[in-house]
């Protein structure tokens, strides 16, 4: 592994993840891709520490390593705009804890990687979680793989004309609609310009290689900031009792990262779920891009 540079690789876990350990200096955009590809392909989220990096490294290495980078339209989070294409952006303008998703399972087809780039670290907690949407369901016990099998999630929701103008990026209703219907969603609109709409999805979804389930989806952050916000497809309510087994599994299963200054982290988004642990301070400085693989994946 990194025959040409002084690389060290330390594990997470036994399977998943690895730490990318810089030790002598060497430029993160000269290590070697393949290998680079190849540890993400196994191991599905991978920690790049002690290299020289700036939000210019950050776009640069992950361009290197990815394409089709999202500017987050028709996402739910408040996030400053950092690069002029606006595809690098803050996490969220908020310190509370996020509960255990994957990116942008609210709409058809959300990023299959995602990066972050530690600016600047939280003086303490804060940390990144993250899980494997695999091992997830495999914890599950077999009534609710059953169940989440059958019954699909739904994700209704409700924007003020200016709220959509904001997040859809026009004033024109036709192009927001378009946007909503291009991403899955099912449009309302009401007389005073303000739309309902909901999205429709499964909780497990396969693994790229088909083989395997994966509990990957918003469910458990929607149920924190909205517990009435999300039901069954045919309207039944998700109980205290399911969230309970989901949110022990979570826990559980949790792995937390503790930032350093300019760690950057990539993410596959196809079985990593990810979070953040609450936080306290004003030093926390992450900021994320959303894109798909430039490699067969
Ligand atoms: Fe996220």
């Amino acid at each position: 592994m990194f025959t040409k540079t002084k690389i060290e690789i330390q594990p997470f876990s036994e399977n998943l993840g690895r730490k990318i350990i810089n030790t002598e200096n060497t430029s993160l955009l000269d290590i070697d891709k393949e290998e680079i590809i190849n540890l993400f392909k196994y191991y599905s989220f991978l920690l790049f520490r002690g290299f020289e990096t700036n939000v210019d490294t950050f776009a640069k290495f992950s361009n290197s390593l990815s394409k089709d980078f999202m500017d987050y339209t028709g996402g739910v989070i408040n996030r400053r705009i950092i690069n002029e294409d606006g595809t690098i952006l803050t996490v969220n303008d908020f310190k509370d804890e996020m509960k255990l998703h994957g990116e942008m399972y609210y709409i058809n087809k959300p990023p299959q990687i995602v990066w972050f780039f530690c600016a600047n670290p939280p003086l303490k907690d804060g940390e990144t979680t993250v899980c494997d949407g695999r091992q997830f369901f495999n914890e599950l016990s077999n009534s609710m793989q059953d169940l989440l099998s059958r019954k699909k999630l739904k994700f209704p929701g409700h924007l003020k004309k200016e709220d959509w103008q904001k997040k859809y990026k026009t004033n024109d209703l036709n192009v927001a609609k378009e946007i909503c219907k291009s991403q899955g969603k099912e449009v309302q609109v009401n007389e005073d310009e303000s739309i309902n709409f909901k999205f429709i999805c499964s909780a497990i979804h396969k693994s790229r290689t088909e083989k395997d389930d994966v509990f990957i989806n918003s469910l458990l952050q929607a149920k924190k900031v909205n517990p009435k916000s999300v039901c069954f497809e045919d309207d039944s309510e998700i109980t205290d009792e399911i969230m309970s087994e989901l949110n022990e599994i979570a826990e559980r299963i949790t792995i937390e990262i503790s930032w350093q200054k300019g760690d950057i982290l990539m993410i596959d988004n196809t079985r990593i779920m990810h979070g953040r642990r609450a936080f306290y301070d004003d030093q926390r400085d992450i900021y994320t891009r959303m894109c798909f693989p430039a490699f067969p994946f």
